[in-house]
């Protein structure tokens, strides 16, 4: 599996998309649409495969796309993948990427299907690299942006609007990338959160610093205001990521019942030349998504924060104040650390993943069980809280309430559980073992 789609709550039910190549875990075939749903966020159910490649206009790939709902119906929208025969190199010939659109009643069955954007209406200036429809509604207007990339190999946001979600006409680009900003842009998403506007990106190509965009590509945001009547996004902010451990991209986000933005990621990345490898690949799947976060502007930033939800899941609670906190072990939990007064710390999970705070850089390391995902850096003035989730090879670190996230999937061997905890810090550790009740999901 790769991208999260077309997450939506529609009629009290949580419905998740996500690319899913069935036949093969590298994902070499064409792209269907997996499903999954819930009635709490926690308990999942699996559903069929909603679509898969059998029309004309996406016969090799049911790409990457949203759902957004108008009259009791889900409308959903995605990119129809085609490659031509012949000798093209895909990207700025030999490809089709088509907007298409798909109507239901529930989010099982499809009512309609058809093509509303054909790569031949796109405007001049672009590769065929424009993909991944997203929907925003604003006072009974609908807008969709579509991620590119342009004939000069720079990323772009394009905008259609709709009064009706049939008809589209083509506004501009929301926002245009420079030089040192990628040659492509993925997956966009564009809402309103606290009175801000939020535009989210996933960039290929941005080169690597000693802290930031170590990862084969970026996951990102950027806050600003958007001038409606020319439909241009300016930003206040400079492009931030999400995360900064080794597996994540593709956030996708909706607004459920409780007007809570939540993000869904992929916990994985598309990696061309991998520095690191999924050993379930010899089980016949690869990738996961990472645990869906609540999203708000506070200051000027994001923040993200585990759902409420998954504290229905802790079970046998240990609190021990940090320096008594000598027997911990776990290999499926939820570690709340809380500092008083903000110090250096050595944390050690799992056979050998290491978190260590030293002079204002947070390091994620990695032994053998990370299967070549080796080290992390990121400069953090103050540390005073980590919420950390271990599943059984991922491991998602929430630093400062969600200021900071680090997300990495690990394969420790079985056993290796010990939890070590090292500081001057005065402070408190709770430990809650994670475990789903499926007797309560059978009901
Ligand atoms: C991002 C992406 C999307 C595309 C999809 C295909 O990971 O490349 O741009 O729609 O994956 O699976």
């Amino acid at each position: 599996m790769n991208d999260p789609n077309g997450a939506i709550q529609f009629d009290g039910t949580y419905h998740i998309y996500y690319q899913y190549v069935p036949e093969d875990p590298l994902g070499g075939g064409a792209t269907h649409w997996g499903h999954m749903t819930s009635k709490d966020m926690v308990h999942f159910e699996q559903a069929p495969i909603f679509m898969s490649p059998t029309e004309n206009f996406d016969r090799d790939g049911v790409y990457s796309g949203s759902a957004i709902e108008k009259d009791g119906k889900i409308h959903f929208f995605y990119t129809g993948n085609v490659k031509q025969p012949g000798d093209h190199d895909y990207i700025f010939s030999g490809r089709e990427q088509n907007v298409v659109h798909v109507v239901s009643k529930d989010g099982f069955e499809i009512e309609r299907r058809e093509v509303v954007i054909p790569q031949a209406d796109f405007p001049e200036g672009f590769t065929n690299h424009i993909r991944d429809p997203k929907l925003l509604e604003k006072d009974g207007h609908y807008y969709m942006v579509l991620g590119a990339r342009t004939i000069n190999n720079l990323g772009s946001i394009l905008v259609y609007d709709s009064p009706d979600l049939n008809e589209w006409s083509y506004c501009g680009t929301l926002l245009d990338g420079g030089e040192e900003e990628g040659y492509m842009w993925e997956c966009p998403d564009f809402f309103k959160l606290d009175n801000q506007d939020v535009l989210i990106l996933s960039p290929q190509g941005i080169l690597p610093t000693i802290y930031t965009f170590n990862n084969p590509h970026a996951a990102g945001y950027l806050i600003g205001e958007t001038d409606w009547d020319t439909v241009k996004f300016q930003p206040e902010t400079s492009y931030q990521e999400f995360d900064r451990g080794f597996d994540f991209y593709a956030p996708h986000t909706f607004e459920d019942d409780q007007g809570r933005r939540i993000m869904w990621s992929w916990m994985g990345i598309g990696d061309i030349m991998p520095e690191y490898t999924n050993p379930t690949i010899a089980h016949g799947w690869q990738h996961a998504m990472a645990l869906p976060r609540e999203l708000t502007v506070e200051n000027g930033k994001l923040y993200q924060r585990p759902l409420a939800e998954y504290q229905t899941i802790r079970q046998n609670e240990r609190k021990h104040e940090i320096q008594d906190a000598t027997d911990l072990a776990g290999e499926v939990y939820e570690l709340m650390v809380e500092m008083e007064a903000p110090k250096d710390f050595h944390l050690f999970l799992r056979q050998d993943t290491e978190l260590v705070y030293e002079d204002g850089i947070l390091t994620l390391k990695h032994g053998k069980s990370g299967f070549g995902r080796r080290r992390r850096m990121t400069p953090i003035d103050e540390i005073t809280q980590l919420q950390i989730f271990v599943d059984t090879s991922s491991i998602e670190i929430f630093v400062n309430d969600g200021e900071f996230v680090l997300t990495t999937r690990v394969y420790p061997e079985d056993g290796m559980d010990t939890i070590k905890f090292k500081t001057e810090a005065k402070g408190t550790i709770t430990y809650w073992d994670l475990a789903l009740n499926h007797e309560e999901e059978s009901e």
